[in-house]
């Protein structure tokens, strides 16, 4: 019987230059799709998906995102006065319980393996998930919800991949697998951005894994890779051969929140999905001849 994960690492130390000025004074894990800042997206996908624990990669000039997730005694207080139900519930449903959070600083700004690296001693010996809150996904189960039903049936390491053109490969960590049909891959090998014409496929890595406890002990040789930085990617490819590797193809949409394009069109998408929206963002969208 494989280990029940309970835990997730949000790594939320990045500084998020493609989206300056907007990211000088707030966190681009607190920008906003429609509503909700993405941080808030992964915090309940992981919560849907039945996580427990939530430990946050955080660097400096990041302490919105722990105000986010506080009780804000203020705010409620003058909900209560003007008799906002609604969303005063909203409000106390935002966080996991406490204790279920906590924070560790990355003071260094080293790459996502080193961000992992440095919540090693919160997660210890089990198996973890870690979610990229850039990687915004739209999915009927959640992403990692899926991701965790493969790992209670066949244990491993699973990333969740999916395909991309052959001309965005280098954006990424790409996957050395069975380019067959299926959803679910044995991972061969894996490389963190290749350079062009050097991409073993075109299946990406997006912004969620579940690892093995293993890793930390590669990620503390503090190898440095593609950009200088101790990669994620290249602590996993060092363990395929010692440990399973599986890539989940999994169901619904990805949007790229770390760049403009994928951000404005998730804010579409999400918009067009609710009710107090969709239907008047959709007349509105006409008015510029969609
Ligand atoms: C990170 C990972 C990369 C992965 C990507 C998914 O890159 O290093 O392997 O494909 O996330 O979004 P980043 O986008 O942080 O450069």
């Amino acid at each position: 019987m494989n280990k029940r994960i309970r835990k997730a690492i949000f790594p939320v130390g990045g500084l998020g230059v493609r989206f300056l000025p907007a990211t000088k004074a707030l966190p681009k894990e607190m920008l906003p799709v429609v509503d909700r800042p993405l941080i808030q997206y992964a915090v309940d996908e992981a919560r849907d998906s039945g996580i427990e624990e939530f430990i946050f990669v955080t660097g400096r000039g990041k302490t919105a995102i722990e105000n986010h997730f506080d009780y804000s005694f203020e705010l409620l207080q003058t909900l209560k006065d003007r008799n906002m139900k609604e969303e005063i519930d909203a409000m106390l449903a935002l966080s996991p319980n406490p204790g279920q959070i906590a924070y560790v600083r990355q003071q260094e700004p080293l790459g996502l393996g080193h961000a992992v690296w440095c919540a090693r001693h919160l997660i210890g010996d089990e198996p973890f998930a870690v979610i990229l809150a850039d990687d915004l996904i739209l999915a009927e189960t959640p992403c990692l919800r899926q991701m965790l039903d493969v790992f209670e049936e066949m244990g491993g390491n699973i990333l969740a991949t999916m395909e991309v053109p052959h001309e965005h490969t280098s954006r990424y960590g790409i996957v050395d697998a069975d380019l067959s049909p299926k959803s679910l891959r044995k991972i061969k090998g894996l490389i963190e951005k290749p350079k062009k014409g050097n991409a073993p496929s075109n299946i990406a890595i997006i912004g969620r894994y579940i690892l093995l406890p293993e890793i930390f002990n590669e990620l503390g040789k503090k190898k440095v890779g593609e950009g200088g930085e101790i990669q994620l990617t290249d602590a996993l490819s060092s363990l395929i051969g010692t440990q399973p590797f599986y890539g989940l193809d999994f169901s619904g949409k990805r949007f790229d929140c770390g760049v403009k394009l994928g951000y404005l069109e998730a804010n579409i998408a999400f918009a067009l999905e609710r009710q107090d929206l969709g239907p008047s963002l959709r007349k509105v969208l006409t008015n510029y001849g969609f």
